[in-house]
């Protein structure tokens, strides 16, 4: 057993009367304090030498205890603990519980844990016993080295009362007070350090905590609370290979630390691997190779801990490996940015359940730096890493049970390692002085490279193999990849990591570098040559990937924000902004590129980011000349972005035929040619004292994007926080959605060039590959749907043509078509 647990259950009349008591003394020393707590901020609790230390000297720390919570109704119970002193700090603190800890809006546990309040007691270090306003004085000669605080509770029909005592060392009482005529005590017990303040401060008191014992009648057992050690486990299967990275909690890997990956056969489990967890990111990622795609199996994930005792604490995790769907469309499950005031988006994720989504995409902001009530902690790297990780548990936390038995993409955007508006200009180490000395636009990473790796094992490690695993600058790991699904084709890429830092080209003196904030200004003097978006090494990747058809009738790309500058409006209602160069419309020049990869291959776009849900068609030189791109809407938004053209009178020109406002063609904020055809804009006013109702005005919610491979159709919804997926009404979705495009739309309707015509025969759905007869270019990649297609190329006017089956390899080439004769008569090729 992982904690000395003792069970004395006596029946007297109706009531059960239940003790628990922990001692701490079999632990290992490790920061994680075990599968019946959760400890906020993770960074400043620990298990050390037998005692469950706090550390930290800043406000409301906490231990929740997270199995054991009070129950409504009559009964009795008590609570004890031994604590002392660790650091006196500099200001006066507390150390005590928190009683009856729920959230008024959300009763899950996690919601408690976090934005839970309860009934604070305990002692002050200027010597006064406190339940909440309630005071007595104690003898200033108390030693705080070690002490122990009682908490009784009765609750009858004669009265509710809570007595707290405060004994010495020698269990002497010091102090006590009693308060009457309570409210019900009903919600998680919760050890509180510096647990009483109003204002928040960091330099007060630190205190550890012994021999923390509960009981009575009022005391329920919620096992299914337990949480850890292994937290969750995500995965991709793709061509036979499954990738499964467990997420553990940080236990003291540095002593044993081995993981297991086993699935269910027969009545039994069979071993299919064994790694080594890694001691940084608590991480095991295992690597399966000759995956049976259409095999659908429970998998277990196994570890053990050795305790002081020379015995050991199991763990275990299951979830399921879910058959790989090749007879019906893909459901995608497409999700952004998860800002810490909705946690733990129990909206969104019973939705999920419910909408029971093939994959999932997690496309970047899986954190956010205030995430759980704390700042950051930037520097040293262990520390840093810690901090992520609190923060990083609370979305494995939230979606874990989505999770575990569907593929999940997820990729980290800049939040996610700490630097709101990321230009990693390829791993390039920064200093904090410089990045804040450019307002935060210099290329390059703050953060240490162990914590970006920390964060890339955390988030990524699971994706297929890597195209190139060669590190970036600093030695930081690297995770572009594609990964087939559902006959689906996905490239997935970051478009930050190799981005260049505005300060390159800004020229103005005042204001944000990265912001433009007049109308009218040379755009063209923001695209300077050798400008990166998302950097030569990516590029040669999806030059390689639109030509690979293997497995795969569509093809779609994945990342993080979008090719284009639409919000108009920042920050709030008042904040007007011309263009922004944190959004995938920036450096022009390599935008342009990559959208022209993409419709060249007929790739539909999904990102995130922008905390707006838009569904764009993209132009180049003309509007509408190439493909499609949704951003989803922010699982919860923080800063608020809006496109309010109409309101500024932006001109546009053909607007949709629902006919809404803000929609149609609009030049962007970086001066591309932008088809505006859904927009999911926040009301002026999103003000609530609710999470979820002011979660819901700003535009938060999910995407679910339906692939046919076999009609091509691909049908997007945005829907809104607090729907209910068993019942979607039309304002559940964001106006203008659900919309469906075909994947052949992703070629621009409005492209111009040479028509290219095929006709065969003999190969089903063979993939057509156009190369450029002179400079070998390829400049169309297909997958057909039956014997006839037509697409538009640009190039020589001369072109080569490659037919044919990429899974039997049976290939036709046809050399030197001349463009205006194909545009006469179709070229014919017969199997
Ligand atoms: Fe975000």
């Amino acid at each position: 057993m992982l904690l000395l647990l003792l069970l004395f259950i006596s029946c007297t009349r109706k009531e059960k009367s239940v003790r628990y008591s922990y001692d701490f003394d079999n632990l290992p020393d490790r920061v994680w304090a075990g599968e019946d707590f959760w400890t906020i901020p993770l960074e400043d609790w620990q298990i050390n030498e037998g005692r469950l230390e706090c550390t930290g000297n800043s406000s409301n720390m906490r231990t929740n205890l997270i199995t054991y919570p009070i129950r409504p109704g009559n009964g009795t119970f008590a609570l004890n603990v031994t604590c002392g002193l660790l650091d006196k700090g500099d200001q006066e603190g507390t150390v005590g519980f928190s009683i009856g800890v729920k959230d008024d809006e959300d009763p899950d546990v996690k919601a408690a844990c976090y934005f839970g309040k309860g009934l604070n007691l305990g002692v002050r270090t200027n010597g006064v016993l406190f339940i909440e306003d309630q005071t007595v004085s104690f003898p200033a000669d108390f030693s705080w080295e070690k002490f122990h605080i009682r908490v009784e509770g009765n609750f009858s029909l004669k009265g509710k009362a809570i007595t707290l005592r405060l004994m010495n060392e020698q269990q002497e009482e010091v102090a006590w007070l009693v308060k009457e005529s309570i409210d019900e005590i009903e919600g998680l017990i919760v050890l509180g350090v510096n647990h009483h303040v109003a204002t928040p401060f960091s330099n007060g008191p630190s205190f550890w905590f012994d021999d923390l014992e509960i009981s009575g009648t009022k005391i329920s057992y919620e096992e299914g609370n337990r949480f850890g050690a292994i937290l969750w486990a995500m995965y991709t299967n793709s061509r036979n290979v499954l990738k499964l990275t467990a997420q553990l909690a940080p236990v003291s890997a540095r002593v044993n630390g081995e993981v297991h990956l086993e699935i269910e056969e027969g009545d039994g489990w069979k071993k299919l691997a064994t790694e080594k967890l890694r001691a940084d990111s608590y991480t095991a990622t295992f690597r399966v190779g000759n995956w049976n795609p259409d095999l659908e199996v429970n998998y277990r994930i196994s570890y053990s801990e050795n305790l002081k005792d020379g015995e050991t604490s199991d763990y275990k995790y299951t979830g399921t490996i879910r058959k790989e769907p090749v007879d019906k469309p893909l459901v995608f499950g497409g999700m952004t940015c998860q800002y810490g005031y909705g946690f733990p988006y129990t909206p969104v994720v019973n939705n999920l359940l419910k909408e029971e989504p093939d994959i999932l995409y997690f496309s970047g902001d899986q954190i956010y730096e205030g995430n759980g009530g704390y700042s950051i902690i930037r520097f040293p790297a262990d520390r840093a890493i810690l901090n992520y990780l609190g923060k990083w548990y609370m979305f494995g936390w939230a979606f874990g049970d989505v999770m575990k038995e569907r593929p999940t993409i997820c990729t980290p955007d800049d939040h996610d390692v700490f630097q709101g508006n990321l230009w990693g200009d390829g791993g390039r180490k920064i200093e904090l002085e410089d990045w804040q000395e450019y307002a935060g636009t210099s290329g390059g990473y703050i953060e240490p490279a162990e914590m970006i790796n920390v964060v890339h094992a955390t988030q990524s490690s699971h994706l297929p193999d890597p195209y190139d695993p060669t590190p970036i600058d600093q030695g930081i790991s690297i995770w572009y990849t594609d990964m087939v699904y559902g006959k689906i084709s996905f490239a997935i890429i970051s478009d930050r990591i190799f981005k260049s830092g505005p300060k390159e080209v800004a020229f103005w003196e005042e204001g944000r570098r990265d912001w433009i904030t007049e109308q009218g200004i040379d755009l063209s003097r923001l695209d300077k040559p050798g400008l990166k978006l998302i950097g030569d090494r990516q590029f040669e990747f999806l030059t390689h990937w639109m030509k690979d058809w293997k497995g795969a009738n569509m093809k779609v790309l994945l990342s993080q924000t979008l090719f284009a500058n639409i919000p108009t409006h920042h920050g709030s209602i008042d904040g007007i902004l011309a263009g922004d160069m944190d959004s995938g419309g920036w450096p022009q020049t390599p935008r342009n590129k990559v959208v022209d990869l993409l419709r060249r291959c007929y790739a539909f776009h999904v990102s995130g980011d922008q905390h707006l849900p838009l569904f764009v068609q993209y132009g180049i030189d003309e509007f509408r000349d190439a493909g499609w791109a949704i951003c989803t809407p922010a699982i919860t938004v923080g800063y608020q972005r809006r496109f309010l053209p109409d309101r500024l009178g932006i001109p546009y020109q053909n607007r949709p035929v629902h006919n809404l406002d803000n929609t149609g063609e609009y030049i962007g904020g970086m001066g591309h040619k932008n088809y505006v055809y859904a927009v999911g804009n926040l009301p002026d006013n999103t003000r609530s004292e609710l999470r979820y109702e002011r979660a819901q005005l700003s535009s938060s919610g999910y995407s679910i994007i339906t692939f046919d491979p076999e009609s091509r159709d691909i049908s997007c919804n945005a829907i809104r926080f607090l729907a209910d997926a068993d019942r979607l009404r039309p304002e559940d979705s964001f106006p203008g959605w659900p919309v469906t495009v075909n994947q052949f739309d992703n070629a621009g309707i409005n492209r111009t060039g040479d028509k290219i015509t095929i006709q065969s025969s003999g190969v089903l759905n063979p993939v057509l590959l156009v190369y450029d007869a002179k400079t070998e270019e390829l400049l169309l990649s297909v997958r057909m749907k039956g014997d006839e297609f037509s697409g538009i190329v640009k190039g020589s006017g001369r072109y080569n043509l490659k037919i044919g089956d990429p899974e039997t390899e049976r290939w036709k080439t046809v050399s030197d078509i001349i463009a205006n004769e194909i545009e006469t008569s179709p070229v014919v090729v017969e199997f």
